[in-house]
Parts: structure tokens; sequence; C-alpha cells
């Protein structure tokens, strides 16, 4: 058993035609060039000035690697070279104070040939300044080496009561030999200070011999201009005591202070009047921080070499950026240009313009491209004219077919409408017939009862006699009879006629309320003809509200269905119909006993022209129709049926419906 919906059925949705693209030139939203050139930048130069900055920053540790090694190296060399210098003033010390003459002299307490002696040592000798202690450790002679180099004596210190020191004095009973290093209060400069004890013959001290080397800023300036760089050294206190260079003076010790720390195992920056130094400070001798020496090597050389590389270098990336720049604006060009007129040419076809053409400019891919489109415009124009004319075909096709159709419709009404006038002709042929030949009956009567009159009135003696032979007795049985059978015809007639005008309602073709029994009552009557002695009609009719319809077409409706089930039964058979009403629908349901249907019939039932008759008995169109007329009320039709069993249908109607008119 198959239920079919045809509402169920996919419908063909047909979109409104799209409007057509106005020829305006359009922008593509991003530049392809901008792209190209912001990628090209990213992927070349990018990595280019990573490359050239990752350089530079190598350069510059390589070159403040190699002044480090440098600054280590000079502070090492003056290292060695100051205790070169203790070791020769230490050595000259000991010479000079075991000297017989000196010895006998201070022994004897001759000063001024004591200090004779001294001063022609000093002559040949660089030492700064020479002095001799008495045992007692008062200074006795006190020798200085000029600006000019001359050898004076300083008389107001031999005139007055200068002692050695008592901690040095200390030191010199248990060694012969003392050496420091000190800061001259008064100049600044470094000294390089031995004390030697003057022994006599019997081991006895006579006196004390000083001998000291300044290192004056002359000193240093000789040695600036062989490692050139600046020295200067520093007291324990990170002050600058001399200095080859005036600025580095003027920095306040905590300046330096903070430095040595760093310094350690690096340099750090100075700059002065523009210009950056790297600055080393380190303890004079290792492991005795009272002297630091301090080294200031210019980085202006280096600093110009490295502005030089700087330079070329990004002279050569910037170079190489506008060659890039130039490079892609070329190619993009190359490409972007035939890639416009290909967008230009594709927005023209867009906009109607069928077979527009480019002119091909080079013989590379892009000209392959570009001859592709053209070939591909053509194409498409072409293939434009052809669904033109195609559609013009079908256009034509299409009405011929809506004709054709309009005439089968038509025909088919005019065929129904012809088995209907040929069933209502028999129906009233019928009543029509016996009526006829009862008036041939009642004419003889009437003729013989006139026969009868007549005797009556002019021979009564006869009448007994005439009566007799007109069968007086048997006309006035029969005559009634004859009588009620003709109204019984005219009744016939006349309820035909009714059903007839209330089928077709020609003149209600507006919306009416109608009562849905009614309407199957006045088919029925109509269709008695077909159903008479051969299909039982078995009728459950519920009460119904009226129902808004256009009953004409609702009648067609059921005269399809009825016509159909009768049709459907061979021989004898039964048909149930019954009415009813289901939530806010009514319900009209027509079953038969006849052949049913297969499920592939039932798929097609409500196609126009499907039909299962013979060729002239059936157009096919009835259910389609009456389907039609369901829907423009708002209801459908759905049907069960079964092979050699019977069909149902069922229309559902809706109580509160608005048909609409075709
Ligand atoms: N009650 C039914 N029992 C069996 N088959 C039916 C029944 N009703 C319709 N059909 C099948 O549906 C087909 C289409 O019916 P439809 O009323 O549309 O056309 P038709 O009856 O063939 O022709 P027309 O209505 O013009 O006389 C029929 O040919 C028949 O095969
Ligand atoms: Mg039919």
């Amino acid at each position: 058993m198959k239920i079919l919906n045809r509402k169920n059925k996919k419908k063909r949705v047909i979109e409104p035609t799209e409007t057509p693209v106005k020829e305006t030139r359009r922008r593509p939203a991003k530049s392809l060039r901008s792209i190209l050139t912001l990628w090209f930048l990213l992927f070349s130069i990018v990595p280019l000035v990573f490359v050239t900055g990752y350089s530079m920053v190598q350069f510059e540790s390589a070159i403040d690697e190699e002044l480090y090694k440098r600054l280590r190296g000079n502070s090492r060399e003056i290292s060695v070279m100051f205790s070169d210098l203790e070791n020769y003033l230490s050595t000259h010390s000991n010479l000079h104070a075991s000297d017989a003459s000196l010895i006998y002299e201070m022994s004897t307490a001759s000063i001024p040939n004591a200090r004779r002696l001294l001063q022609g040592w000093m002559k040949n000798y660089s030492v700064s300044r020479m002095s001799l202690f008495n045992s007692e450790g008062r200074l006795v002679v006190a020798l200085t080496r000029s600006g000019a180099g001359e050898v004076k004596s300083q008389t107001n210190l031999e005139a007055g009561d200068v002692y050695l020191r008592e901690s040095s004095l200390k030191q010199l009973e248990s060694s012969m030999q003392i050496k420091f290093r000190d800061f001259d209060r008064p100049t600044g400069q470094l000294e390089l200070i031995v004390y030697t004890k003057i022994l006599s013959k019997k081991a006895k001290p006579v006196g004390f011999l000083e001998e000291i080397i300044s290192i004056d800023r002359g000193y240093l300036q000789s040695m600036k201009k062989r490692l050139n760089l600046d020295i200067f050294l520093l007291d324990k206190d990170a002050r600058v005591r001399v200095s080859t260079s005036e600025n580095l003076m003027l920095y306040p010790k905590t300046f330096f202070a903070d430095k040595i720390g760093e310094s350690k195992n690096s340099f750090f920056e100075v700059s002065s009047q523009d210009v950056a130094y790297a600055v080393k400070i380190q303890p004079l001798t290792e492991g005795d921080n009272s002297i630091l020496l301090g080294l200031a090597a210019s980085k202006r050389d280096v600093m110009n070499a490295t502005k030089v590389i700087t330079r070329a270098l990004f002279t050569v990336v910037g170079v190489i950026i506008i060659l890039l720049v130039l490079t892609l604006l070329a190619a993009s060009n190359l490409v972007l240009k035939p890639l416009n007129n290909l967008v230009e040419a594709a927005q023209k076809i867009a906009s109607g313009k069928f077979g527009t053409q480019i002119t091909i400019e080079s013989d590379t891919e892009i000209g392959l491209l570009t001859d592709s489109f053209n070939k591909m415009s053509l194409k498409v124009a072409e293939a434009k004219t052809a669904l033109e004319m195609k559609i013009q075909e079908l256009e034509r096709l299409n009405h011929d077919l809506q004709e054709t159709q309009a005439q089968l419709v038509h025909s088919a009404k005019m065929v129904s409408l012809g088995q209907l006038v040929a069933g209502v002709a028999h129906e009233l042929n019928n009543p029509i017939g016996f009526i006829y030949s009862n008036m041939a009956h009642l004419k003889d009567y009437s003729e013989r009862l006139t026969k009868l009159l007549d005797v009556a009135e002019h021979n009564p003696k006869n009448l007994d006699k005439t009566k007799k032979e007109e069968e007086y007795d048997y006309i006035l049985e029969d005559m009634p009879r004859l009588i009620k059978s003709c109204e019984d015809g005219a009744r016939r007639v006349r309820d035909i006629v009714v059903s007839l005008r209330n089928f077709s309602r020609l003149d209600e073709a507006q919306v009416k309320d109608i009562d849905v029994n009614e309407s199957l009552e006045n088919t029925l009557q109509l269709l008695s003809g077909e159903l008479k002695n051969r299909i039982r009609v078995h009728k459950t009719f519920e009460e119904l509200p009226l129902i808004k319809c256009f009953s004409s077409q609702i009648n067609q409706v059921f005269m399809n269905i009825l016509s159909n089930a009768a049709q459907a039964i061979e021989g004898e058979g039964d048909i149930w119909i019954h009415t009813s009403i289901n939530k806010d629908f009514a319900i009209i349901s027509i079953k038969d006993s006849g052949k049913g249907m297969t499920d592939k019939t039932i798929e097609k039932i409500f196609d126009p022209f499907f039909t299962t008759k013979p060729v002239g008995e059936g157009t096919g169109l009835g259910l389609s129709i009456s389907y039609g007329i369901i829907q423009r009320h708002g209801g459908e039709i759905r049907v069960e049926s079964k092979i050699g069993q019977g069909t149902e249908f069922s229309i559902f109607l809706p109580l509160d419906g608005s048909p609409i008119s075709k």
C-alpha cells in the first residue's frame, strides 16, 4: 500500500535573472604589486639588513677584543718596565752603599766629601734624587736633578731637621735595603724609592742612602709616544695623580673607583671631547693595590674605520635595494600589465561584450594565456549565440505546447461534457419514454370516454353495451395509474434538471458556502445511470459545516473521482463514501472495490495526460485537474491503493479555507 502526498514532490525553483553587471572598471581590493614588493622586501632586504647589522656587531666586538688585548699587553709591558726600573735602582743603590769611599766618609762624618761623591755618581746615573742620612737617620745630603738635568744640593733641607721615617728606620734594622713606591705630595708624580743601609767594616750602620727615580708627566709622555695611548697613574683611592692627558685629570675620584671592578677582564668607555676612549685600570704590580695604572686608547681610529665600513656596507645594501626594487617593478610590470588587460577584458565579457579580444604582446606563458583567453572569449560568444537560438526555439516549442495543452484540456472538457450529456440524456430518455407511451394510452382512453359521453347523451339505452365494448371499468382502473406514472416521470425529469443545475452552478462562479454532503448527492444523482444495477453505493455522511468553495469545481473533483471508481470496477462492486471532520479539515473519502493500482501507476496518476485507459476513453487529465482544484482550495488529495483490492482517495478540505480562483 502506498500513500502519495503530492505536496512532498520537489518543486523546481526558478531564480530571478541576475541583473547585468555595470560596465565599470573594477579595482582589486589588494594590489599584487604592493604584495609582491612587500614580500620581496621581507625576504630579501630584511635578511640583507640583518646580515649587515650582525656583521657590524661582530666586527665591533672583534675590534673591542683586539683593543682589550692591546691594553692588557701594554699594561703588562709597563708593569715590567716599572719593576726593571726598580731593579736598576736597587742594584745601583747596593753598589753605591758598599762603596769603600762612601763608607769611609760616612764613618768619619765627612759630609762635604760624601756629597761630592754622590754628585759625581749622579751625573752619569738617571736617578731623580739622591740623599744621605747619618746613622741616626737625620738628612745630611740632599741632591736633586733640575729640569735641565743639572745636579743641585737642597741646602735648605740639609740645614733643617729632616729625619728618616721611624717606620723605615725600623725596617732597615733588620734588612739591608727597603724599596717602595709613593706619590710625591706637591708634584703628584710617582716616585720609586730605595733605602740602602751603609755599613762600616765592622758591620755597623754609619748611614742610609736614599735613591729616587720620579715618574713624571714627561716620562709618561715618552711612553705615550711609543705605545700610542694615554697613560695615567692613580693612588689607592683611584684619584688620578699623574696623566698624559689633562682631561683624565678632571674626572672625580669616584668615577674611576666605580669602574675598576668593571675593567677587570674588559675595558670601559669614557668619552672626552667627542672622542671615545677604551680605558683599562689595573694594579701596577699584581696584588698591590696602592698604585693603579690606567691606560686609555682612543677609539677615534677604530670608530672612523667602523664608520667607513658601515657607510660602505649601507651603500652596498642601498644600491642592492634600489636594484632589487627596480627589477621587481620591471618584472611586475611585465606580468601585471597583461594581467590587467586580462582583467579588463574579463570584465567587458561580464558586462555583456562577448568575444572581446586582447592583443598578444609576448611569446611567453602570458602570451599563451592571452591567446587562450581570446579563444575562450570567442567560444563563449559562439556558445551564447547558440544558447540564444536554443532559448528562442524552446520558447516557440513551449508556446506550441501550451496551445496544444489548452486544446487538449478543452477537448477533455468536451469529452467529459459529452459523457455527462450522454448520461443525462439517457436518464431523461427513460421517464420521457414512458410519459410518451402513457400519453398514447391516455389519448386512447380520452377518446373512448368521449364516445361513452356521446352514447350517454344521445343513446342512453346502448350505454351499458358500449361501456363493455370500450372497457370502461378497465379505463377507470388504469387511468389513475397512468397519470401517477406520468407524474413520477415528470418528477424524475425535474430532479435530473435540478441536479444538473446544481452540479454546474454556472450561475454561481463565485465562492459560495456549500454543503459538501449535498454536492456528493448531486454528483451521485448525475452518475446514477452509470452506477445503477451494477454498483452499490454506501454513504456515511457526518454533519459538516458549510465550506467556502467554488462549487462547480468541487463537483468536478467528486465527479472525476467517482467516475474513476465506477470505471475501476469491472462488473458489480461497491463504492463507500464517507465524510468526516478531523481538526480543521473536512475529509471526504471515496473508496472502491475496483482493480486497484500498482505503485508505479500511483506515482504518475496526478501527472497531466497520464492514463491507463484505451485511446479515446480517457484523457488522463481528470486527476491532474482535480489536484489543481484542491490545491487552490488549500487542501490536499491522498491516495491509497492495492492491486486487486481497491483504491481510496481522501480529500482534505480546510474548514475555513479561502480558495483562489484560477
Ligand atoms: N479508483 C481508481 N482505481 C484504479 N485506477 C484509478 C482510479 N482512479 C484513477 N485511476 C488511474 O489513474 C489514471 C488517471 O486517472 P485520470 O482521472 O486522471 O484520467 P483517466 O480517468 O484515465 O481519464 P479521464 O479522467 O479523462 O477519463 C487512470 O487512467 C487510472 O489508471
Ligand atoms: Mg478520470
